[in-house]
């Protein structure tokens, strides 16, 4: 699926499943209540969901679940009831959830140039309050390699310690940074 023209998952060397899952291991072991910012077509929520007693799964386009409805691959997000969807902005509903509840989160934003707002302070600090002491954060960046991605990726980082975050170790292998709390 693209949005914008950006393609939504990997899948050069990597087949979006295989991505989906490299992600969640990078903050194993994926256990407890789980926030998952960009649902997308599900595949990171349904991965976190084979381990965790629960997923929270946010998506700002009603769209993309329709088309998440219709694929084969994302049946899980709506048969397994351990996965609560929520359809809106998550910076807006973040606000909402209470302070420490919960053990991860996955943050598999669109790109930078098309959700800023997802990559700032501010809602980095709302990331830091969700999360429970000794949480981790798992960030999709972009190919750390691409002299782009390593620009972003150094932003982020000194931003997500500012944000109050003790770590922040790079995993160039799925393309992100995994935070800890
Ligand atoms: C890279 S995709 C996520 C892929 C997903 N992890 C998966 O496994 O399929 C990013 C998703 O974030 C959604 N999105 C963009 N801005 C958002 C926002 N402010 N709040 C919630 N979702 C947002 C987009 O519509 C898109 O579906």
């Amino acid at each position: 699926m693209l949005v914008s023209g950006i393609p939504m998952h990997r899948f050069k060397d990597v087949d979006p499943r295989q991505d989906a899952r490299q992600k969640i291991e990078a903050i194993a072991p994926v256990v407890g209540c789980i926030l998952d910012t960009a649902t997308g077509l599900g595949y990171t929520a349904i991965e976190a969901a084979r381990t965790a007693d629960r997923v929270v799964t946010v998506e700002i386009e009603p769209l993309v679940l329709e088309v998440a409805r219709l694929n084969p691959w994302s049946q899980a997000l709506f048969e397994n009831p351990k996965i609560t969807q929520v359809v809106g902005d998550v910076y807006d509903e973040i606000q909402a959830f209470e302070d420490h509840s919960f053990t991860r989160v996955i943050h598999d934003p669109p790109t930078f140039s098309l959700a800023g707002e997802l990559y700032s302070g501010a809602f980095y600090r709302q990331l830091f309050r969700v999360l429970r002491r000794g949480g981790r954060l798992f960030h999709y960046v972009g190919d750390l390699e691409s002299r782009t991605g390593y620009t972003i990726a150094r932003g982020v980082g000194r931003r997500l310690r500012e944000a109050g975050f003790r770590r922040v170790v790079c995993h160039p292998r799925v393309f992100g940074l995994v935070a800890y709390k």
